[in-house]
């Protein structure tokens, strides 16, 4: 593997999610593997999972870590060819990335969406300069329209937990009162695609998500009947797509509670963390027994260990 932007940079989910469970056994059995090797980590919006379980993969692998708040700390950079910086952008992003590049073998970078500029969020601004111009490995650690280290956590879960052969999976939209990216949940269905189970997405008119992201994925908007013999529920606020960045409705009758649960199989309840209380899902859900979303951030550690294992195995 080159680099991992996408879910479908693995090449097969099942035996990556089977390999990451071998390294949750013995996390310490590849600490030779990155010995001498250096990752950056580069941050430009907030964090607490990603960077703690990213820098904490890489040290069971061996790494040294650099982590670089660059949202706060970096120069603002430029990403348009032939540019006139006579603004606030004080540094191309061709120098940065390659000046980048000299100090480590791998480059992450949280990039989130702007939430603006439809067009630069889909045309991945940020990761797609950093592949072109870095000339090393990239690594995704959430960008404009993709999470695919949450993603692959995600499955690692579903994998421990699955009782029935083919669960029933449910990706539920909730209120938020500010307006979030797709990236979760883009990610969080691509990774569905891969799997062997009935997927459901449901969310009100108007929240549709890219349907070059969906494709043929079932749509329910009727939220209680998408509910029905769920095993897990995943839930996850998103802004409009099509209305890009607006938030049309924060209806409260979307909010997880425990009456709904009551219409699941026992469900289990997944989200990505951080998650606004009594907004999304009632204390009374995410402090139930099912509610799995710590076991989900653990195993963001085993998604980014594996993902660096595979890069550093590519390369040398
Ligand atoms: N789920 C997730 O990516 O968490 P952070 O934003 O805290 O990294």
């Amino acid at each position: 593997m080159i680099h991992f932007t996408n879910i479908n940079d693995l090449g097969n989910l099942q035996k990556a999610v089977q390999e990451a469970l071998e390294i949750k056994k013995n996390p310490m059995q590849n600490k030779a593997l990155g010995e001498g090797k250096t990752i950056c980590m580069l941050f430009f919006n907030n964090s607490l999972r990603t960077r703690l379980s990213t820098q904490k993969a890489a040290q069971n692998l061996g790494m040294n870590v650099i982590v670089m708040n660059f949202g706060s700390e970096g120069w603002e950079l430029e990403y348009e060819d032939g540019a006139v910086m006579n603004g606030s952008k004080s540094e191309h992003v061709k120098e940065a990335a390659k000046v980048i590049a000299q100090y480590c073998d791998i480059v992450a970078i949280r990039a989130f969406a702007s939430l603006t500029d439809k067009e630069k969020d889909q045309a991945e601004i940020v990761i797609s300069s950093f592949k072109k111009y870095a000339g090393i490995p990239v690594v995704n650690m959430e960008s404009a329209t993709g999470h695919p280290l949450q993603a692959l956590a995600d499955a690692i879960t579903m994998e421990e937990f699955k009782t029935a052969h083919k669960p029933k999976v449910v990706l539920s939209w909730a209120p938020h009162p500010k307006a979030l990216p797709h990236a979760v949940a883009n990610s969080f269905v691509e990774m569905m695609q891969l799997q062997d189970a009935d997927f459901v997405i449901t969310h009100p008119e108007g929240y549709e998500l890219d349907p070059d992201i969906t494709k043929n994925s079932t749509i329910e908007h009727n939220q209680e009947k998408a509910f029905e013999n769920a095993d897990f529920v995943y839930v996850k606020n998103w802004s409009s797509f099509k209305d890009y960045g607006r938030v049309m409705n924060s209806d409260s009758a979307w909010t997880i509670t425990a009456e709904k649960m009551q219409l699941t199989n026992n469900a289990k309840f997944m989200h990505c963390l951080p998650v606004r209380r009594n907004v999304i899902v009632t204390d009374e859900v995410i402090d139930s027994e099912n509610s799995i979303v710590i076991q989900q951030a653990n195993n963001r550690t085993y998604s980014a260990q594996i993902v660096l294992k595979k890069i550093l195995e590519s390369h040398g």
